[in-house]
């Protein structure tokens, strides 16, 4: 499929593609990025395929990953064309507690900031960064809100936050007449499939289209590591943040690798990239909005821009789906067949979209009995 054909963001009227071009690479600050010249070409890639989403942060590559965004957007005159969605929270002043966090005091701060390395005057989409565990979220969508009013910001969203953070941010916004949460930004792939047990129904629910971040979980998933192939480790981010405390680079596990076995064997039978089938499978599951794709090299992005041009039969999906199921918890588990079936009197009612999700999970991890 396309990138130009474009599809609503949430309960929101913003056309966006369905691949996001991640910006996170945009910079050699962090070690594992682009330079300029490359993260030029993938920028243009991008938009040439039809691309009008791209996502950056404040945080990426100390400034770095904004500004040259900006840059890259002014040099085609691709303002009006472009979603730009970028993000706060994190810290840029240490010993400074307001220089970071969700409160009102920083994010008006950060918003000035990432305006002026966008070069722009207006964010199509702001998004708080991550929890900081402490600040109302009556703080933080009521500030949302100011923006959006004073022409800053024109929609807003939330990553990294709990469920019910999100979901009392949302209804405090449809009660208050605030601007409504358009969508949620989470860690979503083969190996991390945690929110398909609380977020995928909260955003169906509540209007928040999912933006996936991490596709490939950081490379693992990209086709660099092949279990196939003895003594490949692969080269590239995961390689070199081994031994970092971060979460979203710990993903060499047992686990991890019986899936990358999986799709291995899935994509040979598809003659597709590894990194293709697993992008493709990410974008086709329940409440995905868009999928942000991240790459340091042209040649990883022309392989990505592909991901959506081929169907996964269903039998091979369903291997897919099985070798990375994650364990269902309580309460979840709970909501499966046996004690569902206690309340509705054996009967099947109801065809919630939490319904389709948990049963999926519940049925084939044990925990439920019809
Ligand atoms: N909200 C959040 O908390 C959050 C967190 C993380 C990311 N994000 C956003 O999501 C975007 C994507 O995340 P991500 O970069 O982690 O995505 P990802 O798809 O999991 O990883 C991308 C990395 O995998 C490798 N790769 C990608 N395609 C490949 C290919 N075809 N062949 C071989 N290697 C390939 C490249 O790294 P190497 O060349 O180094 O191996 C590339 O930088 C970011 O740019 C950022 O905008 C948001």
């Amino acid at each position: 499929m396309a990138l130009n054909t474009y599809y609503t963001l949430g309960k929101s009227g913003l056309r966006v593609s369905r691949l996001a071009l991640g910006t996170m690479t945009f910079g050699t600050e962090w070690g594992w990025g682009a330079d300029e010249t490359s993260a030029r070409q993938l920028f243009n890639a991008y938009v040439d395929a039809g691309g009008n989403f791209v996502d950056t942060a404040d945080l990426y590559t100390g400034g770095t990953s904004e500004a040259w965004l900006g840059q890259f957007i002014a040099e085609r005159n691709l303002r009006d064309r472009m979603v730009i969605t970028t993000k706060f929270t994190y810290n840029a002043e240490p010993g400074n507690p307001n220089a970071g966090g969700n409160g009102r005091k920083n994010i008006l701060r950060a918003v000035e900031g990432s305006l002026q390395r966008l070069g722009t005057d207006y964010i199509d989409l702001y998004m708080l960064h991550t929890w900081d565990t402490i600040t109302p979220v009556e703080e933080v969508m009521r500030t949302m809100d100011d923006l959006v009013r004073s022409g800053k910001v024109r929609h807003i969203g939330l990553s990294d936050t709990p469920a019910w953070y999100a979901a009392r941010g949302q209804t405090l916004a449809e009660w208050r007449g605030y601007e409504p949460l358009s969508a949620l930004q989470l860690e979503y792939s083969l190996v991390e499939r945690n929110i398909e047990q609380e977020f995928v129904s909260l955003g169906t629910e509540l209007g928040m289209g999912i933006m996936v971040w991490s596709p490939l979980a950081s490379g693992l998933l990209s086709g660099k590591y092949k279990p196939s192939e003895s003594g490949s480790t692969g080269a590239g981010r995961l390689a070199t943040m081994q031994g970092s405390s971060n979460p979203g680079f710990q993903k060499f596990s047992d686990r991890n690798w019986k899936i990358v076995g999986e799709l291995e064997r899935v994509a040979q039978i598809l003659d597709r990239s590894m990194a293709q089938v697993a992008i493709n499978w990410t974008a086709n599951r329940p409440g995905i909005a868009s999928v942000i794709i991240g790459a340091t090299k042209l040649s990883q992005l022309e392989d990505n821009l592909k991901a959506l041009d081929f169907e996964i039969p269903s039998e091979l999906k369903q291997r897919l789906d099985e070798v990375s199921r994650p364990a269902v918890q309580f309460p979840y588990s709970f909501f499966g067949d046996e004690i569902q079936g206690m309340i509705h009197g054996g009967v099947t009612v109801g065809a919630k979209p939490v319904g389709y999700i948990l049963n999926q999970l519940i049925q084939s991890s044990g925990a439920g009995v019809s």
